[in-house]
């Protein structure tokens, strides 16, 4: 029960990481505010969770939107903020749509920027803390993801940045970065078009059975944001099935 009384603010919440993280937050203690654009989705995810969970629908492209989440979030104090939805579009770069990348930086990068300055007074309130997603494309770039790398490798550095402004007041900012995960995200089939799948699978994770399952990441998170990591700030966790060892 490492988040007793706390509570904790879950984005992307209505499938995948966000759901599983919301559930270990819920059952180690913790009201946990989820919010997503899926609607459907989000109920589910409330069900399984019961009473310790107050559903709430955003859309991560829309700034008032998402400090609405916030407030709502903080209405009896706030802990925890949990950065997870995220969406991913990848294929070959010069046939991308230049919206499609201004949308990923919109749902993955300023969205992130967003619900964390409307969170930090709460948290500097409360000596709080911020776990991000970013992924290993945060950290390397990968074929035909130049627009997802781009917002990734953003997220990464707003954790570091962040933690670094922050942590004379008591906040710590951190971030987890998953390798390959079996969700909904990923099941997506493959852009059309003549693809070097020998490079796309050079980023696959070389652990025996190595992909991820949603709660392998929500682990991490839960250990980021407890006490047991009270020393750790602007850290930035791989957790890839050795998809970065080389
Ligand atoms: N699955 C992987 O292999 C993998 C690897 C590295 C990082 N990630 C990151 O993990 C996070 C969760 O992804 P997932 O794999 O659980 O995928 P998912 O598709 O299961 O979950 C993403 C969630 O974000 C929500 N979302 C998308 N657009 C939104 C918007 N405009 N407003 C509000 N919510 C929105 C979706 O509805 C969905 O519930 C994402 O940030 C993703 O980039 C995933």
């Amino acid at each position: 029960m490492r988040f007793a009384g706390k509570n904790v603010l879950v984005t992307g919440a209505a499938s995948g990481i966000g759901r599983a993280t919301a559930i270990l937050f819920a059952r180690e203690g913790a009201r946990v505010t989820i919010g997503d654009i899926n609607a459907a989705g989000l109920a589910e995810t409330a069900a399984m969770i019961g009473d310790a969970a107050r559903p709430v629908s955003y859309d991560a492209e829309d700034h008032a939107s998402c400090q609405a989440l916030v407030e709502t979030a903080a209405t009896d104090g706030l802990d925890v903020v949990c950065n997870v939805a995220g969406m991913l579009k990848w294929g070959p770069t010069e046939s991308f749509a230049v919206g499609d990348f201004e949308r990923l930086l919109a749902i993955n990068t300023t969205s992130v920027f967003v619900i964390c300055q409307a969170a930090l007074p709460h948290l500097v309130e409360a000596k709080g803390n911020i776990v991000n997603i970013g992924s290993t494309s945060g950290l390397r770039g990968m074929i035909y993801t130049a627009g997802y790398c781009a917002s990734k490798h953003a997220v990464v550095g707003m954790t570091t940045a962040l933690a670094a402004e922050y942590a004379a007041r008591g906040v710590r900012v951190n971030a987890v970065c998953p390798g390959h995960v079996l969700t909904p995200m990923t099941q997506q089939a493959p852009p059309e078009g003549d693809l070097d799948w020998d490079m796309v699978m050079r980023g696959m994770p070389k652990l025996v059975d190595g992909s991820c399952a949603p709660e392998d990441i929500a682990e991490a998170v839960a250990f980021l944001a407890s006490d047991q990591a009270r020393k750790a700030t602007g850290t930035v966790l791989v957790v890839d099935g050795g998809q970065l060892v080389s």
